[in-house]
């Protein structure tokens, strides 16, 4: 199976993130899809507009990495993981063409994460926010502590960092992380329509947009913490605990 569906709508890319039966996980195999398209997969289109992001299936967007794999990751593999995963969502970010999240359901740890690397995000009513890695005893790994506080501020961030709670679209709506709500099952299409708006507009003018903002969030040092510390819980006590209890579908045990 593919692990994204890439499909060109009048001139647009959509990338679909398919792994419904893990409600679209974020594995290894989707970041190599993802790098290899915003690194050459796009040259293949003639005239390319923009892309819009979404996942497969009615209930996710993506409810994160795959924990499932946590486990088997030392602080070293763990900072790693974390950093590649920032190192593409960095070229995402970068990209000179709108990126659009089409949010189908739940945009959870990496998934929330992945949905705040693109330039603009329209849920779903049915779509559901969180970073819930504290659950997990870890952090973001992929730039949660540093793209969420952008959009929401520090007290939101805090709140929604610390306490791993989840948000419906309207909530999300209302603090700033997506910009707009629609029906559910309407998400793509009005992704869709807001890279056509785009588009009627100067290319090169949008390109320098997409550049000059970028440059106002530039620190990567930032980051390096985030995936450094990532590292390091995923190898702790912590850490496993989170894994295992997620796996073994319990409450973790935390503090003895
Ligand atoms: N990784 C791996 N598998 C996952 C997954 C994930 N992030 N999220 C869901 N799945 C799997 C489930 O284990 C389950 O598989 P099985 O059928 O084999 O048991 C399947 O997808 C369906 O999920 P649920 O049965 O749990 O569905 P639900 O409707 O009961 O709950 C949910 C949905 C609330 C989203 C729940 O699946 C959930 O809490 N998922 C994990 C969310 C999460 O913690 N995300 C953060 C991951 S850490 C991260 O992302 C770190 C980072 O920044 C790099």
């Amino acid at each position: 199976m593919n692990p994204i569906l890439v499909e060109n709508k009048n001139g647009i890319a959509v990338l679909t993130i398919n792994r419904p039966e893990a409600l679209n996980a974020l594995n290894q195999e989707v970041f190599d899809a993802l790098d290899e398209f915003f690194e050459e997969g796009y040259k293949a289109f003639e005239s390319l507009l923009g892309v819009v992001i979404t996942g497969n299936g009615e209930k996710a967007f993506v409810a994160g990495a795959d924990i499932k794999k946590f486990l088997e990751l030392d602080e070293s593999s763990g900072s790693e993981l974390s950093k590649r995963g920032q190192e593409i969502l960095f070229k995402m970010e970068a990209f000179h063409l709108p990126v659009i999240a089409a949010v189908n359901g739940f945009a959870l740890g990496g998934g929330c994460e992945l949905a705040m690397a693109c330039h603009i995000r329209i849920a779903s009513a049915n779509a559901k926010f969180g970073q819930p890695e504290v659950n997990l005893g870890l952090i973001p790994g992929y730039g949660g502590t540093q793209r969420l506080v952008q959009l929401v501020g520090k007290g939101k961030a805090f709140e929604l960092l610390l306490t791993g709670d989840m948000i419906d679209a309207n909530e999300a709506h209302r603090i700033g992380l997506v910009n707009q709500v629609v029906e559910a099952g309407q998400a793509l299409e009005a992704a869709l329509k807001m890279v056509e708006k785009i588009a009627s507009k100067g290319p090169k003018a949008c390109q320098v947009i997409i550049d000059g903002m970028n440059l106002y969030f530039k620190d990567r040092d930032r980051y390096f913490y985030e995936s450094a510390e990532f590292g390091r819980l995923m190898a702790s006590d912590e850490g496993k605990e989170g894994a295992t209890a997620f796996i073994e579908k319990r409450k973790p045990q935390f503090r003895k």
